[in-house]
């Protein structure tokens, strides 16, 4: 790889974006944040420490904040991610998260070849020159479904019902915020995963980003 490359993919929740992340930051060496993540982490310091919680502590969380500590279980709880769609309204919220957000795409450590980053303002706000955009979505039901037997296998007594509530909660917070909410940017490439599996999936954008690096002359 030539020059360094920046991948962007937006997804509402549960649409299979992180697992697709992982594997196309596996098969190009690109640095990979889930910058969800970054949210249910505030979101979990804000359920912990709610005497504490303001902005200057947050500050300082993300400030010094190491990736290994966005690795915490605890951050997958339901409970967690439906906070973080609330916190992640705050537009100050947003903004401190932001610089972080810019350093892993445009500095990754310099053994990578690039940065892959998912969220909901990726392509819109975050990496608005990424050498590629994609916008990973499936219906409603399949990333219930998916997300349910996520949550099962990490034992949490949580039911079908539960989950689809909670989905459709966090879009109505991601689509509709008054702050970089979710939307497609108009150059991002469409991914339906709803009746794909992750091998089809990954080899459907692979096939995708390899063009556009031939293309570039970056492959
Ligand atoms: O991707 P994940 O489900 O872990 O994200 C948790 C929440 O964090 C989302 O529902 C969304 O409200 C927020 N988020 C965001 N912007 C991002 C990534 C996540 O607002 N770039």
């Amino acid at each position: 790889m030539k020059k360094k490359i920046k991948i962007a993919i937006d997804s509402p929740a549960a649409a299979g974006a992180g697992t697709q992340a992982k594997l196309i930051a596996k098969n190009y060496n690109l640095f990979y944040l889930d910058t969800g993540k970054i949210y249910r982490f505030i979101a979990y310091e804000k359920i912990k420490n709610k005497k504490n919680f303001n902005y200057r502590f947050i500050k300082k969380k993300i400030k010094n904040l190491k990736i290994k500590k966005l690795q915490n279980k605890k951050l997958l709880s339901n409970k967690v991610a439906t906070e973080a769609s609330v916190i992640a309204q705050d537009i100050k919220i947003r903004k401190i998260v932001h610089s972080f957000q810019s350093k892993c795409a445009y500095f990754p450590p310099k053994k990578f070849n690039g940065s892959i980053l998912d969220g909901r303002d990726i392509a819109s706000v975050i990496v608005k020159d990424a050498t590629i955009k994609f916008f990973i979505t499936a219906s409603i039901r399949i990333r219930a479904l998916r997300r349910f037997k996520e949550l099962k296998t990490l034992k949490r007594k949580i039911t079908y019902a539960e989950v689809l509530k909670s989905i459709k909660k966090r879009d109505k917070n991601d689509y509709e915020r008054k702050y970089s909410p979710l939307k497609r940017t108009k150059d991002s490439i469409l991914i339906n995963t709803t009746n794909l599996t992750k091998r089809s999936c990954f080899l459907k954008i692979k096939k995708i980003i390899d063009k556009k690096l031939k293309l570039d002359g970056n492959l």
